[in-house]
């Protein structure tokens, strides 16, 4: 009795720390403190729901498994509240994270999926978006010059520039921008567990509103097709040779559209408040331009947008020598991976000239490495150049606000004076 009322106890202990670790929005100012208490786990601690890795290597392993799959969203809650899910039946509006999304399915369907998007992301055509996004940067900047006193960079740059970038890659209607910004923020929450019921409704509704201007959109390309991205997706639609059907080509488009806005906003507010509070390495990058590129990358490691991910075991396997049963659930913090000393010399040390500051999981790892990582650091980088270049005395104004979100780590607003253009 005594060995088993132990044993319950160190697995509610256990179950303590995953639960803080997923459920606790308190740890979304610093959380890297508990990612270091997790550390000493190896390969990963156990919780009740979960296994949770910040292990670079077990996460690296995890993501490149055939064994482990994508998980679905529930799977980290109590078996009770999954149920009820269940019975509840597949949400009316699937949004951008729910099957069919590449981002929610496996091979091979995951593999047919993301092969008709692809094309539109290789890095040759992302380096030809490089001019234009640069003109972005500066309508957005020219705007933010005109007034006197602080602004808030999230609102007028950080989150503009990317919503303006896939809108006209997807060749939608920048007219659009704002109302996307506002259904992205209250539908971006979807991606955390155990949300209160209220803030569970509101995301609901946002999904629902950006699903339905999408079939609706998707629908009148169909009848009138331009020659854009989405144009190209609708017309491997019809019946004959047909390759997606309306549900999996609205889940597709939201999930590029929503995952082109909502991270590298992040990237972007992220990078800015790292240089503000590194005043030297914002010298360096003054006096050396060509370290722009790596200083993205270095960003996207010690403050990653995506905090984590997770995997569900596929069959029984083994992780980092460790038996692992079919259906369990790791969860891989890509945030703690990044800071891993097994990897990175002095790993909470900002260094935009760090040798290896592009081995981090930041875009994840395996068939769902990030499909828009060539863009993503080409906008970081404009963006982020573009501003400290035309403003050099950009300061920050006031105190910043992080975004409400656990997953997806950024800022709400973040206050600025831009001083004098150079
Ligand atoms: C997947 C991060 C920007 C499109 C992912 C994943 C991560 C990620 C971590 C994989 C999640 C997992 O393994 O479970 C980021 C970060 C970005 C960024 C940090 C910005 C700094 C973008 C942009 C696009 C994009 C600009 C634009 C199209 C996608 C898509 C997937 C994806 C379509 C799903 C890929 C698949 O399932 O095969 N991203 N992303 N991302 N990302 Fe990004």
């Amino acid at each position: 009795h005594g060995v088993m009322r132990a044993a319950v106890a160190r697995q509610a202990r256990r179950g303590n720390a995953d639960a803080a670790l997923l459920l606790d929005p308190e740890r979304q100012g610093d959380p890297f403190a508990h990612y270091e208490r997790l550390r000493e786990h190896r390969p990963f601690a156990e919780g009740a729901f979960s296994r949770v890795t910040v292990h670079h290597a077990v996460c690296t392993e995890v993501l490149r498994s055939e064994d482990f799959g994508v998980a679905d969203r529930d799977g980290a809650m109590p078996a009770p509240v999954r149920l009820a899910l269940r019975l509840a039946g597949p949400p009316a509006h699937p949004g951008p994270i729910d099957p069919p999304s590449m981002l929610a399915v496996d091979a091979p369907d995951h593999t047919r999926y993301r092969r008709l998007v692809t094309r539109a992301f290789t890095a040759r055509r992302v380096a030809a978006l490089r001019g234009r996004t640069e003109e972005i940067a500066d309508e957005l900047l020219t705007d933010l010059q005109d007034g006197s006193g602080p602004v808030d960079l999230v609102h007028r740059y950080a989150s503009l520039l990317p919503v303006t970038v896939i809108s006209e890659m997807l060749g939608i209607p920048t007219s659009m921008r704002e109302q996307f910004l506002a259904w992205g923020d209250g539908a971006a929450a979807a991606l955390d567990l155990g949300l209160p019921r209220h803030r569970w409704l509101s995301v609901q509704s946002n999904v629902a509103a950006l699903h339905d201007w999408m079939t609706a959109h998707l629908r009148r390309l169909r009848a009138e097709p331009g020659d854009d991205l989405l144009s190209g997706l609708v017309a491997t639609t019809d019946d004959d040779g047909s390759q997606l059907s309306e549900h999996e080509l609205v889940s597709t488009a939201l999930l590029v559209l929503a995952a082109g806005f909502e991270t590298t906003v992040n990237l972007i507010a992220n990078g800015s408040r790292l240089l503000f509070d590194h005043p030297g390495q914002r010298e360096r990058l003054a006096a050396d331009d060509s370290l722009w590129p790596n200083a993205v990358d270095e960003m996207l490691r010690v403050e990653s947008p995506v905090s984590r991910t997770a995997r569900r075991a596929r069959r029984d396997t083994e992780v980092a020598g460790r038996e692992v049963p079919a259906g369990a659930l790791v969860v891989t913090v890509i945030a703690g991976a990044n800071r891993d000393p097994d990897v990175f010399d002095r790993p909470d040390v900002f260094d935009v000239g760090r040798a290896n500051a592009r081995d981090h999981v930041a875009f994840s790892s395996g068939i769902h490495f990030c499909l828009g990582a060539a863009l993503a650091r080409m906008e970081g980088e404009v963006a982020l150049r573009a501003l400290f270049e035309r403003f050099p005395d950009l300061a920050p104004a006031g105190e910043p606000v992080r975004r409400p979100t656990r997953i997806l780590r950024g800022y709400q607003s973040l206050p600025v004076v831009p001083g004098a253009p150079a």
